[in-house]
C-alpha cells in the first residue's frame, strides 16, 4: 500500500483501507478467513439443492482455513483488500475441500473420519464423494474467476491453480503417494520431497503468493516461504499420523506406515523429520525478510503449522 506521507486529513475511506489493511494476530486473521473463504463457497451455492450440493457444503465446513489465510494474508501484504481477495479465498478452500473428498475415497486412503465427521463417500456413497469432489473443484474456477484485480492478474491466478490443481501439482504428488505404496524400494529423500511439493506443496504455493500475483508484484519472497511451509506442513501432518489421537486430530491415525506411505518420517525416523521441519519454518520466517515486521502474523502461521495437534 502506498506510504502515506505528510499530514493531512484521513477520509474515512482511508480510515477504512488503514483498518483492514493492519495487522491481525494469527488466530484471529485464521479464523477470518476462513469464514470468508466459506461465505464465498456458500454463496456460490446459493439456491442449489440436492445431495450432490449437500455433500458439497459439508466437504467444505470444519477444516482450519489455513489456505485461505495464506490468500488474504498475502493479498492485504501487497494492499489488497478482503473484499478482492476472497474469491481467491473461497477458490483455493473448494479446491482443497475436493482434494481431501477424494483423498478419503476407498480407492485411495479410505478413510471413515475427517475434520472429526464421517467422510462424504461414508455419510453418503461413493458417486456422491466422487461427483462432489468434482463439482468443488468447478466451484473453485468459478469462483476464481471473480478475484478483485486486473484481468492479466486474474488469468494468471486461474492458470496458476489449474497447474497446481494438475498433474504438475496435487495430482501429480497423489499418484507418487499412491504408487509409493507398492513401490518395491523406499523412495529417496529426493523423491518424497517431490512427492510432498506436488501433493500438499502446490496449493499452498499458490495461496500464499496470490496477493503478490493480484497486485502484480514480486512472488519470489513469498514462493521461498510457501516452499518450506508448505514441507514443514506435510512433515508435521505425518508425524501427527504418529503421535496425534483420532479425537484431536479428527481423522484417524496411525495408518500411513501399514499403508507404506513414503513420507520424511519414515525415512529419517521421528525426531530427524522434527528437526528437519523446524529448520524448514525457521528459512520459511527468513524469507519474509523484505517485509519486516508486517509479515509477523505469516510468521505465526509458520510456527502454528508444526506447533499444531490436528
Ligand atoms: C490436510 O490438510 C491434508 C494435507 C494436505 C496434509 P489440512 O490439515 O489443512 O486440513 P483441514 O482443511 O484443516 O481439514
Ligand atoms: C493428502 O495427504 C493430501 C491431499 C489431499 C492432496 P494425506 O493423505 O496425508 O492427508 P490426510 O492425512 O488424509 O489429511
Ligand atoms: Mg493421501
Ligand atoms: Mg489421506
Ligand atoms: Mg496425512
Amino acid at each position: 500500500m502506498a506510504v502515506r506521507q505528510g499530514w493531512r486529513l484521513l477520509t474515512g475511506f482511508d480510515v477504512f483501507l488503514a483498518a483492514e489493511l493492519t495487522r491481525r494476530p494469527f488466530d484471529q486473521a485464521l479464523g477470518h478467513a476462513a469464514d470468508l473463504a466459506t461465505g464465498q463457497i456458500l454463496h456460490g451455492l446459493g439456491g442449489v439443492d440436492g445431495t450432490v450440493a449437500e455433500a458439497m457444503r459439508y466437504a467444505v465446513t470444519g477444516g482450519k482455513g489455513l489456505r485461505a489465510f495464506l490468500v488474504v494474508e498475502s493479498a492485504r501484504l501487497h494492499g489488497i483488500l478482503d473484499a478482492q481477495a476472497a474469491p481467491g479465498a473461497g477458490a483455493i478452500e473448494a479446491l482443497h475441500a475436493y482434494s481431501l473428498v477424494h483423498d478419503d475415497l476407498p480407492s485411495m486412503d479410505d478413510d471413515d473420519l475427517r475434520r472429526g465427521q464421517p467422510t462424504v463417500h461414508v455419510k453418503w456413497d461413493e458417486v456422491t464423494a466422487i461427483l462432489a469432489g468434482d463439482a468443488l473443484q468447478a466451484l473453485a474456477f468459478e469462483l476464481i474467476a471473480d478475484a478483485g484485480c486486473s484481468d492479466a492478474a486474474r488469468v494468471a491466478l486461474v492458470a496458476g491453480l489449474a497447474r497446481a490443481a494438475g498433474v504438475r501439482g496435487m495430482v501429480g504428488g497423489q499418484a507418487m503417494d499412491i504408487a509409493a505404496e507398492t513401490a518395491s524400494q523406499p523412495l529417496s529423500l529426493e523423491q518424497i520431497s517431490v512427492l510432498q511439493a506436488g501433493k500438499t506443496g502446490a496449493l499452498i504455493e499458490w495461496a500464499a503468493t496470490a496477493g503478490p500475483v493480484m497486485a502484480g508484484d514480486d512472488a519470489g519472497p513469498l514462493q521461498r516461504y510457501a516452499r518450506d511451509l508448505g514441507l514443514a506442513f506435510q512433515i508435521a501432518d505425518d508425524i501427527l499420523d504418529i503421535e496425534g489421537d483420532a479425537e484431536t486430530v479428527g481423522k484417524a491415525v496411525g495408518k500411513d506406515a501399514g499403508a507404506g506411505k513414503a513420507t520424511f518420517v519414515s525415512l529419517l525416523g521421528l525426531e530427524p523429520a522434527k528437526e528437519r521441519a523446524r529448520a524448514l519454518v525457521q528459512s520459511a520466517c527468513d524469507a519474509l525478510a523484505p517485509y519486516g515486521d508486517d509479515a509477523e502474523t505469516l510468521r505465526e502461521a509458520a510456527r502454528f503449522v508444526i506447533a499444531r495437534k490436528s
